[in-house]
């Protein structure tokens, strides 16, 4: 390694640890060259000629943070996203678990964790089909990201245009109302929600009890590990299939799949679902 290389290094360890230490946030967990030329286009943007330098720039200025944090969490979200593996949830995984939820207990509602859950449109686009397969049901969806702005605008359930174009007519009649901000979810659709922030990234991690509720019949976490380094990920798997209940499923995005899902010991029947079995 040359010495500018080394200065470049050292420059990136030191932005990393100060990046640690003010906003909770370990960035050995991403994939680097792709994180590097995505946060470069911002240091470019603001003229900042070091990473230390971007850093310090962004202690001055809130709107920097906000776009440092933009740039690596990516907010980009639309209701039925891959809605075929929506299809599936609805038609073969949700009876599945709404059939073993009613033998388990009298309660027989679900309990969902949407992690990751941006702007909010996977949460709303689940409680419209639960609501469909089981109405009247008494689920729990609890809905996390690390991003509050994402969060305020989850729980406040506003949808622009673009983001409600895998919406039926009928399903947008029958749960929207339409106003000059967008299409305003009906309370219907928000009485099993719970928002709240979190950091997938965090040693301290939500197991059963985390957010005092039990385990997990269904896990949604879709579009979110994709900068997340291999080793991030599969420990990121491994403590999903932990705060699952057995038969619970793992939802995953339209492009990942989980490598080691053998090893973790899920089963995967189902193209983009999961499964933790029921030990006997
Ligand atoms: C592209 S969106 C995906 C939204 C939705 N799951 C979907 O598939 O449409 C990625 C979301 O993951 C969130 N995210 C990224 N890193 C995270 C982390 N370490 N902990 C929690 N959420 C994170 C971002 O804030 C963003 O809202």
């Amino acid at each position: 390694m040359n010495q500018q290389d080394m200065a470049a290094d050292m420059d990136f360890s030191g932005f990393k640890r100060k990046i640690k230490s003010s906003y909770d946030l370990d960035l050995e967990c991403y994939k680097r060259p792709q994180m590097e030329r995505r946060l470069r286009a911002n240091m470019d943007k603001c003229g900042a000629g070091s990473f230390m330098q971007y850093f310090t720039f962004m202690q001055r200025d809130e709107k920097l943070r906000d776009e440092f944090l933009d740039r690596l969490t990516i907010n980009v979200s639309e209701l039925f996203r891959n809605p075929d593996q929506f299809e599936t949830l609805r038609n073969r995984v949700l009876p599945e678990l709404l059939a073993r939820a009613s033998r388990a207990s009298a309660w027989s509602g679900l309990s969902v964790w949407s992690a990751g859950c941006s702007h909010g449109a996977e949460p709303y686009s689940l409680a419209i089909i639960l609501d469909e397969v089981a109405p009247g049901g008494r689920h729990s969806i609890t809905a996390t990201d690390i991003d509050e702005k994402m969060l305020a605008r989850a729980n406040a359930g506003i949808f622009a245009e673009p983001e409600m174009r895998g919406v039926t007519e009928a399903r947008a009649a029958k749960y929207f109302t339409k106003t000059p901000q967008g299409y305003a979810a009906n309370s219907s659709l928000k009485r099993w929600f719970k928002f709240k922030k979190h950091n997938l990234l965090e040693s301290q991690y939500p197991c059963p009890d985390y957010f005092g509720e039990g385990g997990y019949d269904l896990i949604l976490c879709r579009n979110v590990v994709i900068y997340f380094t291999d080793e991030t990920k599969s420990a990121l798997y491994r403590r999903f299939y932990d705060s699952l209940n057995p038969g619970g499923y793992l939802f995953v995005g339209g492009t990942e799949r989980i490598k080691d899902s053998a090893e973790i010991g899920f089963d995967n029947q189902i193209p983009f679902f999961y499964r933790k079995p029921v030990k006997n």
